[in-house]
């Protein structure tokens, strides 16, 4: 089986930089990274600047999001204590909450319980809560899902220690989810030693063991596999502060028909991990013909050939099993052969 169909990828974790930072990618080169990528939904961060805590940046967001996007996008409404009041107002237009609850790029974070409170009282039942949790963070947020008895995502879990809390946790039925990405299943510190500040994200790559722990969790606990596609010019990563974040939707399918090709993933289980399982948990809509043609021909990843606007990846001379040909958008063809054929305002708003 040298080629065959996927369905379109799902990306619940990317950024698309808009309002504020679009000299490193904007919503047009970001959903053409992500139909190189295979991926034909995506959902976009808030932590922008400004960030989307407000109606009127998320309305500014989603206008220029509809005259630029190539693939369908929904955009995540941001946590933050100043403005808990516009919870409700966010909610019809936005496609999940994200609370950061650890320290990362950009300024949004929640340290507070009555934001927390707020956020689980008043964020609607049949939307998403997405968070940002790390280590000890973690067990805050199955907290709240116990105690509120709603679903929590948990965003790129990356240490044993999270893994197996989660998997405890699940055990007991409570209603929480995560995903993973493929940074964090396929480089470990050493290769952040290699890569210097390319090699820099939240959370930071993990020991061998942290690696090994999310792959022996791959076929049970880890529920989606996703980029937190997160690009910076080569300038800003040489600089003297350099912000944290790689970019993914390139790669992220490459790298994971790599797992399949070496029996650590089975095709099925893939295809659950980057559509089915995300469609399900955030409720997302079908995208009908829509499909991705892909070819098991092995090929080294490139940062020349990528399409996001930061134009570097840190997976670099790595060699990938395969690589997406073709994909198809509601019976239209969007990409062909490192071609984008999608015209803006190809892609639909979600939410
Ligand atoms: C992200 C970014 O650059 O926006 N950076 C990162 O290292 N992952 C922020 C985030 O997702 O935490
Ligand atoms: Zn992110």
């Amino acid at each position: 089986m040298n080629t065959f169909f996927l369905p379109g990828l799902i990306d619940v974790h990317t950024h698309l930089r808009v309002p504020g930072g679009e000299h490193k990618e904007d919503f047009r080169t970001g959903t053409a990274a992500a139909l190189a990528g295979g991926v034909t939904m995506i959902l976009a961060m808030p932590n922008t600047s400004p960030p989307i805590s407000t109606l009127e940046v998320l309305d500014q967001a989603r206008r220029q999001a509809a005259e630029d996007i190539l693939c369908d996008v929904g955009i995540y409404a941001g946590a933050s204590p100043e403005h808990t009041a516009e919870l409700p107002a966010l909610a019809p237009k936005a496609a999940a909450l994200k609370i950061y609850l650890n320290d990362t790029f950009g300024p949004l974070r929640v340290e507070d319980v009555p934001t927390l409170r707020a956020c689980f009282q008043t964020w609607p039942r049949d939307k998403m809560i997405a968070m940002h949790a790390e280590k000890q963070s973690v067990a805050v947020g199955i907290g709240l899902a116990a105690t509120y008895e709603r679903p929590v995502h948990f965003c790129h879990i990356s240490h044993r220690e999270e893994i197996e809390l989660i998997a405890d946790a699940k055990m007991q039925g409570l209603p929480i989810t995560c995903e993973v990405t493929p940074h964090h299943l396929f480089l470990d510190e050493a290769d952040a030693a290699r890569l210097g500040n390319l090699g820099d994200m939240r959370p930071l790559l993990g020991t061998a063991d942290d690696v090994a722990a999310l792959w022996e969790h791959i076929n049970d606990t880890i529920d989606c596999i996703a980029t937190d596609h997160a690009p910076h010019t080569l300038e800003e990563k040489g600089s003297d502060s350099p912000p944290p974040g790689v970019p993914g939707l390139e790669t992220s399918l490459p790298l994971l028909l790599t797992a399949v090709s070496e029996n650590r993933l089975t095709l099925e289980r893939l295809m659950e991990l980057m559509h089915h399982n995300p469609r399900r948990i955030f409720d997302l809509p079908e995208q009908p013909d829509t499909r991705v043609e892909v070819e098991m021909t092995p090929f080294t990843i490139r940062s020349a050939d990528m399409k996001s606007k930061c134009g570097w990846t840190p997976f670099d001379s790595m060699e990938a099993a395969g690589k997406v040909v073709r994909v198809v958008l509601r019976g239209k063809m969007v990409y062909e052969d490192g071609r984008i054929l999608a015209q803006a305002g190809n892609g639909r708003l979600i939410a």
